[in-house]
């Protein structure tokens, strides 16, 4: 199989320098695509014409078996007209080479835009998909010398690294990161930055790289591109040295898995948190030394920032169960869930307490202070429902009385409970005292509240600043730094006016 790869390959080579239209187009887009010569000779690259038996009839020139040409993949077979023709036609070939040097399958591009962009061999008694990593031949010398490898998806993404100097390269080839091919990249290092398209997909199989190569004891770190760029791309727009900037920077694998959660939607609420915490632990189960396992788990509830000794001493249990399997049995991922979102129920602060214990017995004081309220002061609250309630009940003008407020927040458990709790204090005042006192003490609490909510967006803002930092989005970290500082002047001035009375 090998041997026919060999004369299939020499012929492409060939044919790609010779003097026709055809072979003239082919060189002319690898010059447009900026792939000198030199690297095409080490990467053997050629070109295919457009002919149904051009490799056919070599191939039996050579005297090669029709059996065994059949299942060579070169060729494709028509089962019902019982025809054996080339598979690749008129397009660029790109060897696939083995550890040895030895062909074993081709990738081929269409020159043009047309589906498929790539056509690849089938799998063979010589290739066996998932076994073997593109351009890992030229690169494995490279990669040792340099104590790490560059991973990317395409076979042009690899090119343009190498054509940039940049040489410790090895490709997967936009399929699924295998066991196989992290044994294979084992070989030569332990250190791997993987570098696929920054587009969602990119992202997706970015994850289950991370998992792979983790079980297999890889020091991994991510590197994505800004806007979305693939490593050629960046190449021709920014040059090898922004590269190598950038990929000085990538993210250790934890922040890139958990960067990208945040981004994906917001993780403020324990539920929500939970549900994110649950994501990464396949992950953290598939570390193998338990130090760093116990320390990356830590790293993960310290980014959710969570406290609770309770909370990760029960994962940590829960992660050494099942080590491998974690995510795939639906009953307990529930409840791992459930018992997060328990221990991290948010904490009714004494602010809300208190502001709650004036509003509900003064309805003077209601009708200045709940119309003075934001939203962002008390959605992030333990007891938002009840400010939701006190709104609602002001709006359709009801009373505040405590059958009226729980039915409006019967869905909410916790705020049932304290509804009760809220009930059993004291009025503050008597109706026919002064308000003034009682204000101040409301105005205090909205203070604090609106101090407490700038905080958390200012926290929040930071997740976001590491990532735009790494993805040097500069546009957006700018902005992002500005908001910073504009909600820490806010602030600041919410805690004077809390002092100041
Ligand atoms: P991309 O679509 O990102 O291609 O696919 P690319 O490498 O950037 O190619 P150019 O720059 O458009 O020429 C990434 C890899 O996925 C596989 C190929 O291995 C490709 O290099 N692929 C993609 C296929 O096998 N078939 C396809 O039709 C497309
Ligand atoms: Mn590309």
């Amino acid at each position: 199989m090998i041997e026919l790869n060999k004369y299939a390959l020499e012929f492409w080579e060939n044919h790609l320098q010779e003097n026709n239209q055809d072979s003239k187009a082919a060189r002319e887009y690898l010059e447009k695509r900026e792939i000198s010569v030199e690297t095409q000779k080490a990467f053997h690259i050629g070109f295919a014409p457009d002919s149904w038996d051009a490799v056919m009839s070599l191939l039996k020139k050579q005297g090669a078996d029709e059996k065994l040409i059949e299942t060579s993949g070169l060729v494709s077979i028509n089962e019902e007209k019982k025809r054996v023709y080339d598979r690749f036609r008129g397009r660029i070939m790109f060897p696939v080479l083995d550890i040895k040097g030895n062909p074993i399958a081709f990738g081929a591009r269409i020159l043009a835009t047309g589906e498929p962009k790539y056509l690849n061999s089938p799998e063979t008694p010589a290739y066996i998909k998932g076994e073997h990593l593109y351009g890992l031949f030229q690169s494995k010398e490279e990669i040792r010398l340099k104590k790490f490898a560059i991973l990317v998806e395409g076979y042009l993404d690899l090119i343009a690294l190498y054509q940039y100097g940049i040489k410790n390269v090895a490709a997967s080839l936009g399929t699924a990161f295998t066991p196989e091919q992290s044994k294979l990249l084992g070989r030569f290092t332990k250190k791997i930055v993987i570098n696929y398209d920054g587009d969602n997909a990119g992202i997706k199989a970015a994850r289950r790289a991370i998992e792979t190569l983790v079980v297999e004891d890889f020091e991994v770190k991510v590197l994505l591109l800004p806007d979305g760029q693939d490593p050629d791309d960046f190449l021709k727009a920014n040059g090898a040295e922004s590269y190598n900037h950038l990929r000085g920077r990538a993210y250790p694998f934890l922040q890139f898995v958990l960067e990208n959660l945040s981004r994906e939607r917001t993780v403020n609420s324990p539920k929500a948190k939970a549900e994110a915490i649950q994501e990464v632990l396949p992950v953290l189960s598939s570390i193998r030394n338990l130090v760093e396992r116990r320390e990356t788990l830590k790293q993960t509830l310290k980014f959710f920032q969570i406290e609770d000794k309770v909370t990760e001493n029960y994962l940590w249990k829960e992660i050494q169960k099942r080590e491998k399997n974690f995510g795939k049995d639906g009953e307990t991922a529930l409840e791992v869930k459930n018992f997060v979102i328990k221990r991290n129920a948010t904490k009714i602060t004494v602010a809300e307490q208190h502001l709650l214990e004036l509003l509900i017995y003064d309805k003077d004081l209601r009708e200045i202070i709940l119309p003075a309220l934001e939203e962002t002061d008390y959605e992030q609250l333990a007891t938002s429902e009840i400010f939701r309630a006190l709104l609602a009940l002001k709006e359709i003008g009801s009373d505040v009385t405590s059958e009226n407020l729980l039915k409006l927040v019967e869905d909410d458990a916790a705020a049932s409970d304290f509804v009760s709790v809220l009930l059993m204090s004291e009025p503050a005042r008597d109706l026919d005292e002064a308000i003034d006192e009682v204000l101040t003490e409301a105005e205090n609490c909205v203070a604090t509240l609106r101090s407490m909510a700038l905080a958390s967006r200012i926290l929040d803002i930071s997740q976001e600043l590491v990532f735009a930092e790494q993805t040097g989005d500069f546009e957006l970290r700018d902005a992002l730094v500005n908001e910073q500082i504009s909600l820490a002047r806010m602030k600041r001035d919410f805690e004077k006016r809390i002092v100041e009375k």
